[in-house]
């Protein structure tokens, strides 16, 4: 087989058979083909497209191409849940502690953010002590001892999809929902859990900007899980402003202990019930949304997924006192407040505005390496549809640099979109898709 005849063949607009997609992801893993001819296969599928069966392929072979964790060691049904990643989007680490105190396992693997903010396991480094750097053997214990744990992603999870993705990055290939949907299912189906939940964000602040885009990626992601024997399903949620108030690191898990200490914000904690709730039915646990409704309520209420979490933290090294008084967690030097200049409801704050805000302010990486200052971020004061006064508070801007401050200033500034006229508000949940179904609420 020679890798130009694959390369003409898609670009000639043909479907590749499964063993000439295993043989471009196994010899791209282990560096016998070049960048050059692999760039041009990327590009010819990029304009070509591929069919559910390609991309189930391909999906297949990148998910082989390193190691499969096995979680037969865990007790019960494992259900895992994926965000395609938002701004102030601290669902997994709330969602963690609240479905292990419903009783089902949750066994993490995350990864580190590049973009507007840092990933989970930034977000969990911000508490003294935490490590996610547990042994498999201390991952799998946690998670039968207290039902929940998080470990870093090893760089042995599909690790043809690590070397894809680093070069669609750079060759203009990204947005291929084929090529996306493969690349997050890949990492998701190496890890084994039972059952997968999907959060495919849809907005200005999302990957997926288009929702007809959002509603054709969660339907190939379902599919695939579905067609490699894992109960699939996925919600359409809305990215047009950020979730919750709260966006920067160690914000975000203040934010999440005061939703564990029943005081959090309205989005982020129906977003959670939304999700969880899927979850719950899937791992058995509840029948109906209804019940699963009731279920995460009642543990919240009763502090019991606080107790999880601070179990938790304290299982990987964080230290507790951080959780008891989360306003310890915020370091920063200034503390400067955004006023309203008009009167009138506010239409929009731009959720991708505020995710390049937060990364002027050195929240979040431009580069792999890059390092990140986990104290600083923004605290909105108003969300979508509140009604603000000339000169009242719009938001706060941690800052540890008065230069990034400024510059954060004119353009949070310019997120922000206030009218006399009360604007239509977009529900925070979209739709649902599964494996037999796609339901689209309102627009
Ligand atoms: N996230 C991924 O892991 N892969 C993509 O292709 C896009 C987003």
């Amino acid at each position: 087989m020679q890798m130009y005849d694959i390369i003409l063949k898609k670009r000639n607009g043909e479907a590749l058979t499964k063993e000439e997609i295993y043989y471009f992801i196994d010899c791209y893993t282990k560096d016998t083909i070049p960048d050059y001819q692999v760039s041009a296969l990327l590009m010819a599928i990029y304009f070509q497209k591929m069919n559910d069966e390609e991309t189930a392929y391909i999906t297949e072979a990148m998910m082989n191409s390193g190691e499969i964790i096995d979680l037969s060691m865990i007790e019960g049904i494992k259900v895992d849940k994926h965000s395609t990643g938002g701004v102030g989007d601290k669902t997994t680490i709330a969602l963690g502690p609240i479905i292990a105190a419903c009783g089902v396992p949750v066994a993490k693997m995350s990864g580190r953010g590049l973009g507007h903010t840092g990933g989970t396991i930034d977000k969990l480094e911000s508490i003294p002590g935490f490590s996610v750097n547990i042994s498999k053997e201390d991952f799998i214990n946690n998670v039968n001892k207290i039902k929940f744990a998080i470990t870093a992603q090893t760089n042995n999870l599909a690790p043809a999809d690590k070397k894809l993705y680093s070069l669609r990055d750079v060759t203009g290939t990204v947005e291929n929902i084929s090529l996306i949907a493969s690349s997050i299912m890949s990492k998701k189906l190496a890890l084994g859990t039972n059952a997968i939940v999907l959060d495919v964000k849809t907005g200005n602040g999302a990957f997926m900007k288009n929702i007809d885009d959002s509603f054709l990626l969660a339907k190939k992601m379902v599919n695939i899980g579905t067609k490699m024997d894992r109960k699939t399903i996925a919600l359409i949620t809305d990215m047009n402003q950020p979730l919750g108030y709260a966006i920067g690191n160690a914000l975000e898990v203040k934010e999440v202990i005061d939703l564990l200490n029943s005081n959090g914000p309205e989005d982020l904690k129906e977003l959670c019930i939304a999700l969880g709730s899927q979850m719950l039915i899937l791992a058995k646990k509840a029948e109906t949304k209804e019940l699963a409704r009731e279920m995460i309520e009642d543990v919240i209420n009763s502090g019991a997924a606080l107790n999880i979490f601070k179990e938790f933290v304290k299982q990987q090294g964080g230290d507790l006192s951080y959780i008891e008084n989360p306003e310890l967690l915020v370091k920063v030097q200034d503390v400067f407040t955004l006023k309203s200049d008009t009167t009138g409801y506010i239409n929009e704050i731009k959720a991708d505005i505020v995710g390049e805000c937060t990364l002027l302010l050195g929240a979040g990486r431009t580069l792999i390496e890059s390092k990140i200052d986990l104290s600083v971020g923004l605290v909105l004061n108003k969300k979508v549809g509140d009604y603000v006064k000339k000169g009242e508070d719009l938001a706060y801007i941690y800052s540890n640099d008065t230069i990034k401050r400024d510059q954060c200033i004119n353009k949070l500034k310019s997120a922000y979109i206030i009218k006399e006229d009360m604007p239509i508000l977009r529900p925070l949940i979209l739709g649902i898709v599964t494996k037999d179904n796609t339901k689209k609420f309102k627009k």
